[in-house]
């Protein structure tokens, strides 16, 4: 059951360490524990830190309820991984009255005010659904398929984060300028294996002439994948269909390796140094940007993808 972290408040905490609650969305995707990891590895008591860690289990009003906690705990920081962008500004008003400044990471938020928050550390989401849709345009070119009418399906992340609209948005804005894509349906994933599978079944029961799957992220994948191959279909390099994902972990890139997916787009976990300078820069009251993208590459089957996977740390 969720616990909120309130119950940490008793410990003792030395009073040189930076005190930092951190508000997490949730455990959904290996990509979300690669990111956990690097925030706590980075948070730590020998690099000057004392983290209150909270995960929300998916779900808002929790996130909402830890950084209430948090202001009540009185910490140095508070830093947020919003599970959607909005419906923010009533507790990050809170913060900001209590002078706790607030650093958002990984996905943005929507707010009236940009003051509730002093930075972020985050993805920049619709440049990553562009790159996949120019990848697209020259993945067909170069397969003489330009012309040909070319059907897609997408499977989305979490309804209203910035993971999911941002990667839609940008994904679409490149299918529009192809009078010869038809995106047939956009069907909730959750960001979840789980739900990838689930939605790719039905997509596959109502459609049966796919060319392409756009998974806004690696778990999803996994679950598309399994119910690709449990209908008899295939899909990446000589499949049925094209396979196209995100965040590229080392699970996906051996996938890639088996020629499950075509090309994967990097959302870098790894964002807990960045976060841990970031805090350090406004602790020493430094001028920090108001955005600070992490940055991204992408992966796909032209590429040595035995050594990539060697050097992956996730
Ligand atoms: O916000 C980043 C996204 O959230 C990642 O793509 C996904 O795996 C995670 O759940």
């Amino acid at each position: 059951a969720y616990t909120s972290a309130i119950s940490q408040t008793e410990t003792e905490i030395d009073e040189n360490l930076i005190v930092v609650g951190v508000s997490q969305v949730g455990a959904e995707s290996d990509w979300r524990i690669a990111q956990t990891n690097s925030i706590k590895e980075s948070l730590t008591a020998e690099n000057g830190f004392y983290m209150i860690f909270d995960n929300a289990q998916q779900k808002q009003e929790n996130q909402i309820k830890a950084i209430r906690n948090f202001i009540l705990q009185e910490v140095d920081y508070i830093v947020l991984d919003p599970i959607v962008m909005s419906g923010w500004d009533n507790v990050l008003q809170n913060a900001k009255e209590a002078e706790i400044p607030v650093i958002l990471v990984d996905r943005d938020v929507e707010v009236d005010d940009d003051s509730l928050y002093v930075t972020s550390v985050v993805t920049d989401m619709v440049a990553e659904g562009r790159n996949a849709g120019y990848w697209l345009e020259d993945y067909l070119e170069k397969q003489g398929r330009e012309d040909e009418d070319i059907q897609i399906v997408m499977l989305l992340g979490t309804e209203g984060a910035s993971a999911q609209i941002g990667r839609t948005k940008g994904f679409t804005e490149i299918a529009g300028q192809h009078e010869n894509w038809k995106i047939l349906e956009q069907l909730d994933g959750d960001f979840t294996q789980a739900k990838g599978r689930e939605s790719m079944e039905t997509l596959l029961k109502k459609y049966d002439d796919i060319d392409v799957v756009i998974s806004e992220n690696d778990n999803m994948t996994f679950g598309a994948i399994d119910a690709i191959q449990d209908a008899g279909r295939s899909c990446g390099p000589g499949g049925d269909m094209i396979m196209i994902s995100f965040d590229a972990v080392r699970a996906a890139l051996e996938a890639m390796q088996a020629g499950e997916i075509n090309a994967d787009f990097e959302c870098n976990p790894l964002q807990g140094p960045k976060l841990a300078e970031t805090i350090k820069r406004l602790e020493n009251g430094e001028e920090v940007e108001k955005v600070q993208y992490i940055e991204e590459t992408y992966f796909d089957t032209t590429m040595d993808l035995e050594t990539l996977i060697r050097g992956r740390a996730y």
